[in-house]
């Protein structure tokens, strides 16, 4: 059982380092030493490195791809230089590494690059026995701005989707050791409220004693609304409760709080079955900062008045959409709520990077918003970073909008629902309920069914517009949740069906060296390794795909590997005769690495499914 004893360990510290940085940013970083040495006038010349598609392994892992550029720029000099004349100094020039096996100058002018084996045997073992680490990135304070449903009105499959991706979002950029803030930027303000506190005391006179017994508020907005239009006297007391709720009047706040609780208990309901976890600063919390914001903009001159309104442009070529900050009645805006809201980010939060993840039809507000605040010196461009992390709309099977059957929208309480329902089936059909006692039948429901509607929102690209659908969810193979959890549920099984204990990593990792010798050996550690480029990418993007289909690789590479490498070997009588420990420790590192990217990506994988 005993495997020779690693002499490699001693010099762990010094590859530690390298564990903490991505692969592609530590080749990064010797190339351009190469470069800096070889060739110092192009010392600052960006470097370019490409992964290797892994069917094409006799090119590498990687592929320094800078020759080509670089002989451009010579002749543009008047200096006749080959790419392959180039690459070869390149490689001449690379510092070596413990992470490099060898170099190759290939093609037109490549430096390809073969990962070493001893060090991602090594880089293995330290996942295993320290559990996955981040990668490192330099620290920011993040406010991510997400969910943000509108009290009273339907939280609809538009949230649902901004709920999704921003907790994901969040997730990524703590596990990166970020600062990070959740808001939940709550429609809880504005001129609506003027008419439902009214409706309020006519309805339940007897409020301030006794909580009203509203349960569908959207109906209680419709008869209110209903009143709004068709009477004048209503219409004057709803306009004289807003005025009384931004003065701050007891029985108005009271009646608002009542009417808010309604929706914040239905949104909270969805925020734990989806397991989200958002603060409450809704727009109403700015009421004081959108005062202060307009002097501060009135001080600096960059309001201008338009018939009654004040209104402020983006920039000083006074094209575009101007952001309306005081309406003709003197009330505020969305947009006033959005400028007082950045300028407490930066100013109060002090945040030096705000995510704002709401659908791609406010992509325009948001760049008004951002400009304007650049051009009132709020946002400072070199400190501050700021993103529209925008998403397409939610289609039907039939590529239309979103609806019931009967044309209503989806309540997503419902949207749920079904969803639980539809997973038991999935489960049913596979037998699943003869085996699992009723507990871990439960547990693999619930991980199915909110598993596969979060995965399925995440796995496109957020921009494009995307088609919910049950059975495609749902679909066992292909990159769905239910492969991939699947998938992680039978790596786990293997280590529990070898006889032997596995708890213990690090007593393990002492006796047993991790062998890369198979070809699918190889393909696997390389796959997990890559782990730390993708974290990377998806947090510079804000784009989650690349890891959905990073755990979809890895579950393919994984599959792969368990087709044709023995991890335990048995007798015709299905007895075990033989344990390959190495490649058990493959296993559990793919599992440890599937498990950190289900976090981010909201999955709860359970043991048995
Ligand atoms: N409540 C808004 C809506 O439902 C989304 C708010 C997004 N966040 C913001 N800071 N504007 O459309």
């Amino acid at each position: 059982i005993l495997k020779k004893s690693i002499a490699e360990e001693s010099t762990a510290g010094g590859m530690q380092l390298k564990d903490c940085s991505s692969i592609t940013e530590h080749l990064e970083s010797l190339f351009a030493q190469a470069i800096a040495s070889a060739f110092p006038k192009y010392s600052d010349t960006p470097v370019v490195i490409a992964p290797v598609n892994s069917s094409s392994a006799k090119f590498g892992d990687y592929q320094c791809n800078n020759a080509m550029g670089l002989s451009k720029k010579f002749k543009e000099s008047g200096i006749n230089k080959n790419p392959r004349e180039i690459a070869t100094e390149l490689k001449g020039h690379c510092p070596s590494s413990p992470i490099i096996e060898k170099l190759e100058v290939a093609g037109a002018g490549f430096v390809n690059v073969f990962l070493s084996k001893d060090f991602a045997a090594l880089a293995l073992s330290n996942l295993l026995r320290n559990g996955v680490k981040p990668p490192q990135v330099p620290k920011k304070r993040v406010l991510v701005d997400f969910s943000s449903p509108n009290i009273a009105k339907q939280m609809h499959v538009g949230h649902l989707r901004s709920t999704i991706i921003g907790e994901s979002v969040c997730r990524l950029l703590e596990f990166l050791q970020h600062d990070v803030i959740r808001v939940n930027h709550l429609g809880d303000w504005g001129t609506q409220f003027g008419m439902l506190i009214a409706h309020l005391e006519d309805r339940f006179p007897n409020y301030l004693n006794e909580s009203p017994p509203i349960s569908d508020l959207q109906l209680f907005y419709k008869e209110s609304k209903k009143r709004f239009d068709e009477d004048e006297e209503f219409k004057k007391r709803a306009y004289s409760r807003v005025v009384s709720l931004q003065k701050g009047v007891p029985n108005s706040i009271k009646a608002w709080e009542l009417i808010c609780n309604v929706s914040r208990k239905e949104f909270q309901t969805i925020y734990e079955r989806l397991d989200i976890s958002i603060k409450e600063r809704g727009e109403s919390f700015y009421q004081s900062r959108m005062l202060s914001v307009v002097e501060y903009l009135r001080g600096k001159a960059l309001l201008e008045e338009d018939e009654g309104r004040e209104i402020m442009w983006p920039d000083d070529t006074k094209t575009g959409i101007p952001l309306t900050i005081v309406k003709s009645d003197g009330g505020f805006t969305y947009d006033t709520s959005d400028m007082a809201a950045i300028r407490h980010r930066v100013e109060e939060e002090l945040c030096d990077w705000i995510i704002y993840v709401v659908d791609s039809g406010q992509s325009t507000h948001f760049n008004t918003i951002f400009k304007a605040a650049e051009r009132c010196a709020i946002l400072k461009p070199r400190s501050h970073r700021v993103d529209h992390v925008q998403f397409g709309v939610v289609l039907g099977e039939d590529g239309k909008k979103f609806k019931t059957r009967s044309g209503d929208t989806v309540k997503l309480a419902d949207l749920l629902d079904e969803g639980m329902k539809r997973s038991l089936q999935q489960l049913e059909s596979r037998g699943r309920d003869k085996v699992l006692t009723p507990q871990e039948l439960k547990d693999a429901q619930q991980s199915l069914a909110y598993g596969c509607i979060k995965y399925s929102d995440l796995c496109h690209n957020r921009i494009s517009d995307y088609i919910f659908s049950f059975d495609k969810m749902l679909e066992d193979r292909g990159n769905t949740a239910v492969y991939l959890l699947y998938t992680y549920t039978r790596i786990c099984s293997i280590a529990r069906n070898s006889g032997e204990d596995f708890s213990n990593l690090s007593e393990i990792l002492k006796k047993v060296k991790i062998e890369l010798t198979h070809e699918k050996e190889w393909k696997l550690a390389k796959t997990l390794l890559k782990l730390h480029d993708i974290l990377i990418k998806c947090s510079k993007e804000l784009f989650l795909h690349f890891l959905c289909e990073f755990c979809y690789e890895v579950c393919t590479v994984f599959t792969e590997f368990y087709d044709s490498c023995y991890c335990i070997e048995k007798n015709k009588l299905g007895e075990i005769i033989e344990v390959n420990h190495s490649r058990i420790l493959l296993c559990e590192a793919t599992a440890a690495v599937l498990r950190q990217c289900f976090y981010i990506l909201g999955l709860k994988p359970v043991s048995k499914m």
